[in-house]
């Protein structure tokens, strides 16, 4: 049972992971909502203030483009006994499922006192202020991150230098008719806590 104490609590319970082939590809998202999802992202903690979250944004047929070189470099660096015809496919077809396909980007700052890993956690902080938003407002959402976003490749298309890093291809859209909202679980968090109390 969802608890009620915060509206945040439902936000949190109710964000899923909704795939791409769920989607309704030809149904809008506003403006207005992807303008919404992107302040609050913005509004992720950053330590430093390096704010290192960035956003490529493809809709349209920007896509098409983003599901041909995802199928390239899959091709190009997958060994021969570990390719998937059907994975191909997939990294092909998924950008042209969902009607906005934002690719999430770390740009690395420039503070030697900030080090990489909480560039990388600030910008992760940054997705899931989106996916709750989503979320809240019945958008479905997924966080993809096949390994080709780290090759120089990826980087390439995505204009981003080589200390930069795309940590996830993240798919916003509605549900098709006849989708229902997905269903998650989690183990008990009580096997996840310690209370240290050594006074
Ligand atoms: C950093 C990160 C990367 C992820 N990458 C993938 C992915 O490549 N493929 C995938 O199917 N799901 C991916 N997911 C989504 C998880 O599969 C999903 O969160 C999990 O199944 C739980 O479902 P829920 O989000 O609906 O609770 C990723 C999630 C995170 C946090």
């Amino acid at each position: 049972m969802i608890s009620k104490t915060f509206p945040i609590t439902e936000i949190i319970r109710h964000r899923r992971t909704v795939k791409p082939a769920m989607m309704d590809s030809d149904l809008d998202i506003p403006m207005e909502l992807i303008d919404e999802l992107l302040e609050n992202a913005n509004w992720a903690p950053t330590h430093g203030f390096t704010e290192p979250w960035r956003f490529k944004i493809f809709s349209g047929n920007s896509r098409k483009s983003l599901g041909k070189k995802l199928q390239d470099l899959y091709s190009a660096h997958t060994p021969d006994d570990q390719f998937r015809q059907d994975k191909l496919n997939k990294l092909g077809k998924n950008p042209i499922l969902a009607p906005i396909v934002m690719a999430i980007c770390m740009e690395r700052g420039d503070n030697p006192k900030i080090p990489e890993l909480e560039e990388i956690e600030a910008v992760a902080c940054a997705i899931q202020n989106m996916h709750l938003t989503a979320a809240a407002a019945g958008l479905g959402a997924f966080w993809s991150s096949p390994p080709i976003l780290g090759t120089d490749g990826m980087r390439e298309f995505l204009s981003l230098r080589e200390i930069d890093r795309c940590l996830g291809l993240f798919y916003l859209g509605w549900l098709k008719e006849g989708e229902n909202w997905p269903k998650s679980s989690r183990g008990p968090v009580s096997n996840k806590i310690e209370w240290v109390d050594k006074s």
